[in-house]
């Protein structure tokens, strides 16, 4: 293929425009039963754009990004994720899972494989890649959270902080467009949470599409584009970092960061 060819075939893979949508949620409702735990949520996530959730405990924070890839069902709006709109089409939900990293609280690493397995395991089932190649791709980004050297241990053998960056390694394997964070730091014990914080202001320096949920605000001021207040399953108000903490327009943000910040 000639660059020019490449050139072409770029400009016309709109999947690279920055200015399309990661994603885009509009109207949405999602009940549990009785429960109206999502109402009317709307809102759009440019590439690149890195966005903190924070809110209080049942808002629906959660269910919200779990929407994102389909590991919860929304009942009415849509759901749009890099062009592909989430609906009972299995392939499409695969479509977008193929896309989208998540990272839990709990790392949910398995037990019985090395890191380096866990690591190597999607590559090889999902994308069908060669083992020397997963391989290869596992170690590169161990590297990069700084945790090559635990590749041969199994995830009982590390520190809390240590088996989140693998999360978060195992993740990057499959080379997502977009990463979901489920509070990645808030079972971890003090002295390891900025290890973890730190590999993910990394992975937004370099571009990577991110919706955190966090109550980390140090975090969220230093690489947030736009941070978003949830309560009682509504979007309560949203700005860029600085206004939402110096002037935060709703009684219930106020109070949730006063609560929060401790003033
Ligand atoms: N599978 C479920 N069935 C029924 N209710 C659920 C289910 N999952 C969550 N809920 C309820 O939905 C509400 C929102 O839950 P969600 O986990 O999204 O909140 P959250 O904002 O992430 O809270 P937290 O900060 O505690 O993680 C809560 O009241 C919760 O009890
Ligand atoms: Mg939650």
């Amino acid at each position: 293929m000639t660059n020019t060819m490449t050139l072409q075939a770029l400009a016309q893979d709109d999947r690279l425009d920055p200015a399309k949508a990661a994603v885009e949620i509009t109207a949405v409702n999602k009940w549990y039963g009785e429960f109206h735990v999502l109402r009317d949520i709307n809102l759009t996530v440019r590439r690149g754009e890195r966005i903190v959730i924070c809110g209080p405990s049942g808002s629906g924070k959660s269910t919200m990004i779990r929407c994102i890839n389909r590991l919860e069902q929304h009942q009415s709006g849509t759901i749009v994720v890099d062009g592909i709109e989430l609906s009972n089409d299995l392939k499409k939900i695969d479509d977008v899972r193929r896309e989208v990293g998540m990272v839990f609280q709990h790392f949910n690493l398995f037990p019985h494989l090395t890191i380096l397995q866990n690591c190597m395991l999607a590559p090889i089932w999902v994308r069908k890649m060669p083992e020397s190649e997963a391989k290869e791709l596992a170690m590169h980004f161990l590297e990069k959270v700084r945790i090559p050297d635990q590749a041969h241990k199994f995830p009982g053998q590390l520190s809390g902080g240590q088996q989140q960056r693998v999360a978060i390694a195992r993740s990057l394997c499959m080379k997502p467009r977009l990463m979901l964070f489920d509070e990645p730091t808030s079972a971890l014990d003090p002295e390891m949470i900025k290890e973890v914080l730190d590999t993910m202001i990394e992975l937004a320096e370099e571009g990577m599409t991110m919706l955190c949920v966090t109550h980390e605000m140090g975090f969220a001021q230093a690489v947030a584009d736009r941070v978003i207040f949830m309560d009682q399953g509504q979007i309560i108000e949203q700005n860029e970092p600085k206004a939402f903490f110096s002037a935060p327009q709703s009684e219930r943000t106020r109070t949730f960061l006063g609560q929060i910040l401790g003033h």
